[in-house]
């Protein structure tokens, strides 16, 4: 069943947990994830990226996902991830996305909050949450460009966080505090305290992006100080990517593309089972 984003938060606080958000571009990763998710009957989001419009345009794959979601046994929320523009976001909202993230943190600030206001107010209209964005983030979320380390110097400051929240009104907000999209290089540097402060001085949930490749101890010790939304893609697909290969090594007479995609699907599934069980505290 849909269920929208405040809702998954509210479970994440309940039960001091973080909720996962996958980006799902493809069939293989967007089954995978709902398959998790209602293997253990936990609320879950599925995201799509304005950079994935090369993968999947957001008018074929996101009326499979809004479908997929509706029909599960378990509580998924569609989201738009990194809305560059208010007019993606509504193109999301229009194929029946109801969560949207906005994406400004490369605006001047000051756009930055009159266009995440613009589209909270589109979305409050509906119903929906949203996830702003300040502090910048290295790397793309679409796997590269990134140095996989982050500057220190762009970690996003707890008084910069309350007045971007008080401004825009947003439901959750996406910060920078040592994460950085893609593959990680070095290990990151996670200023834990900060995380504490954002979420005391913003008083939203804080959402983690670049969250794949992380240790369990790092998903939960971010989770202790605020952390409420894991954003997950990076390595998920290279787990797929890695058994296709896999294949290609060891049955080198194959024939059929398909052969690729469901050993892809299922390494993706048990990389998702991993992290899910961890955010999620199964035991
Ligand atoms: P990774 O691809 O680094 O896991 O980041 C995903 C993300 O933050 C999407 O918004």
């Amino acid at each position: 069943m849909l269920i929208g984003l405040r809702d998954a938060l509210d479970f994440a606080e309940s039960r001091n947990c973080g909720i996962a958000a996958i980006n799902t571009p493809t069939l293989e990763l967007l089954l995978s994830a709902i398959r998790v998710a209602e293997r253990y009957q936990v609320p879950l989001i599925v995201q799509h990226a304005q950079v994935h419009e090369t993968v999947n345009a957001i008018e074929d794959i996101g009326p499979v996902m809004v479908e997929l979601a509706r029909r599960s046994s378990t509580g998924l929320v569609v989201h738009v991830d990194h809305g560059e523009t208010v007019d993606y976001v509504e193109r999301g909202f229009a194929v029946g996305f109801n969560s949207a993230m906005f994406d400004g943190s490369r605006l001047p600030y000051d756009d930055n909050v009159a266009q995440t206001r613009a589209v909270v107010e589109i979305a409050t209209a509906r119903g929906y949450g949203v996830e702003g964005e300040l502090g910048v983030m290295p790397g793309r979320e679409d796997g590269v460009e990134s140095k996989g380390v982050a500057d220190q110097a762009l970690y996003t400051r707890p008084e910069d966080a309350a007045a971007f929240v008080a401004a825009t009104g947003v439901t959750a907000l996406a910060c920078s505090f040592g994460t950085v999209h893609g593959l990680y290089k070095a290990v990151p540097k996670i200023d834990y305290e900060l995380i504490r402060e954002l979420r005391r001085a913003g008083g939203v949930p804080i959402v983690m992006h670049g969250g794949s490749g992380l240790s369990c101890d790092e998903y939960r010790s971010s989770i202790e100080r605020g952390v409420r939304k894991i954003n997950y893609y990076t390595y998920a697909d290279k787990a797929g990517l890695d058994a296709a290969r896999k294949v290609l090594d060891d049955q080198p007479d194959t024939h059929v593309f398909c052969d690729l995609t469901v050993a892809a699907t299922k390494a993706i599934e048990a990389n998702l089972d991993d992290l899910v069980r961890c955010l999620y505290r199964v035991v």
